[in-house]
């Protein structure tokens, strides 16, 4: 492999470190006294993440040179706004997705009536004051957030048929099969709120698995964790039985998306600041223990399962070298994003693209496929990778619209 192949051109920081040292003596004197900065006015405490090297993961990756993700459609546009989650109930039904304004909404075919909304999270949840539309996936709708609920993960009980929501504001809730308001099951842990509940996925015993991203971070601030690369986010369980939350494993780096194994006898988490996929293990030799499962070439997000027991993760690309420099060195960190310029640049000078990723592994961790959409001309910002009736069904957090890709159209 050529080394410079991997090395964007505009990733222009690394290549001039007589650039990197004016720019942080820039800093220096700037030291942002007017808060103009990204981080102006946070306590910003960067710190040391665990993550693999970069050279070791993208060296490894493999390329998806005919862009197949882009060969999928757009659907839904401006119908569902930002449906970070999606799933289908036991009679086949969907998708259900959660969408930016709190609402629950699902589809009942062309015929049977469109969208209609299914459940909310939140008893206060007005059309004045939540239902923003398209905007609801824009600065917007943040400070109505707290208010309206975000639904991010979505899982129906298949006996049940109970639909389990985990929301960043309302922690973890179930609703019944026939939608409404959504009734509250863990809201707190360890005598205090949970912040920011991600994911979630359900034990064949009843207990509801359960990713809270920080504990400093709500789903609003969620780029600190990132450029912090703070590590207080936890695992939880819900225990129907006893109405108890349990903290499983704490000290995680923006935990995410969670998804047991076909058998349960492990589940996944993604830690989306240390860029991996983690197993944790429910039985066997290991029980009670993680380990790393695949080191990821960018941030993901949800991870599901298949029918034959594959895991699609969703990924937002792609880690470069100059953002290596930064993760291994929290005090450049804290130099850089005080700088009084807008994010959306220091994010570019760093040579972050955004585009999406999609992978399917096996249990033992190895890539099964790869798919990528390098212009982001269907997908920017993936969420969730849900295969279903022959498709894929991608949400995504930040768009107003689903994706779909026939799985025929890959081969
Ligand atoms: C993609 O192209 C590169 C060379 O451009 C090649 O080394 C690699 O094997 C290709 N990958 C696949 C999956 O075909
Ligand atoms: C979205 O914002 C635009 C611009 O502020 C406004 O014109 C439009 O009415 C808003 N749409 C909704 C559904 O609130
Ligand atoms: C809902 O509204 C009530 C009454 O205004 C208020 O006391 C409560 O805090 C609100 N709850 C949320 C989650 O906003
Ligand atoms: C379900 O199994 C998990 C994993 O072994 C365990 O931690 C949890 O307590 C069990 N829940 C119930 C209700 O027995
Ligand atoms: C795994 O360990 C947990 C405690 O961490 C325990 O509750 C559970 O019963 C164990 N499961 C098995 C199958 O050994």
């Amino acid at each position: 492999m050529v080394k410079g192949k991997y090395l964007p051109k505009d990733e222009v920081l690394l290549q001039h470190p007589i650039l990197v040292f004016v720019f942080l003596v820039l800093g220096f004197i700037v030291m942002d006294p007017f808060e103009l900065s990204p981080v102006g006015g946070h306590d910003f405490r960067p710190v040391k993440n665990d993550i693999a090297s970069y050279e070791e993961v993208m060296g490894n990756w493999p390329k998806d040179n005919h862009s197949r993700l882009a060969r999928g459609d757009k659907v839904f546009v401006d119908e569902v706004f930002g449906p970070e989650s999606l799933e289908f109930d036991i009679h086949g039904r969907g998708p259900y997705a959660g969408l930016a304004d709190g609402r629950i909404v699902r589809w009942m075919g062309q015929d049977g009536g469109g969208w209609e909304t299914f459940a909310f999270v939140s008893r206060n949840w007005s059309n004045e004051i939540c239902a923003k539309g398209v905007n609801s996936t824009t600065y917007k709708q943040w400070k109505f957030e707290k208010q309206c609920g975000r639904p991010l993960g979505l899982r129906f009980d298949k006996s049940s048929g109970d639909l389990y929501i985990a929301d960043a504001y309302f922690g973890v809730l179930v609703v019944g099969p026939k939608g409404g308001y959504a009734t509250p099951l863990a809201t707190n842990v360890a005598g205090k709120p949970i912040l920011f509940a991600n994911d979630l996925d359900i034990h064949h015993n009843g207990s509801v698995f359960f990713t809270d991203s920080s504990k400093r971070y709500d789903r609003v601030n969620h780029f600190f964790i990132m450029l912090e690369g703070e590590a207080t986010g936890r695992l939880l369980r819900y225990d129907p039985p006893t109405k108890t939350t349990h903290v499983v494993l704490d000290g995680l780096a923006f935990p995410n998306g969670v998804q047991f194994s076909r058998d349960h006898s492990f589940l996944l988490y993604t830690e989306t600041t240390n860029c991996r996929l983690m197993k944790y293990w429910l039985e066997g030799p290991k029980n009670g223990t993680s380990e790393i499962m695949a080191n990821l070439p960018g941030f993901p997000d949800n991870v599901r399962i298949n029918e034959k027991g594959e895991f699609w993760v969703a990924i937002d690309c792609c880690r470069t070298r100059a953002q290596e420099v930064l993760i291994n060195n929290p005090w450049m960190r804290s130099v850089y994003f005080r700088l009084p310029v807008h994010m959306r640049y220091l994010a570019k000078w760093v040579g972050m693209k955004m585009y999406s990723v999609v992978s399917r592994f096996n249990e033992k961790g190895e890539i099964l496929d790869v798919l990528e959409d390098r212009k982001g001309a269907v997908m920017k910002l993936v969420s969730e990778v849900r295969e279903e009736k022959g498709k894929l069904w991608i949400g995504t957090v930040a768009h107003n619209h689903i994706a779909t890709l026939a799985l025929e159209s890959l081969l």
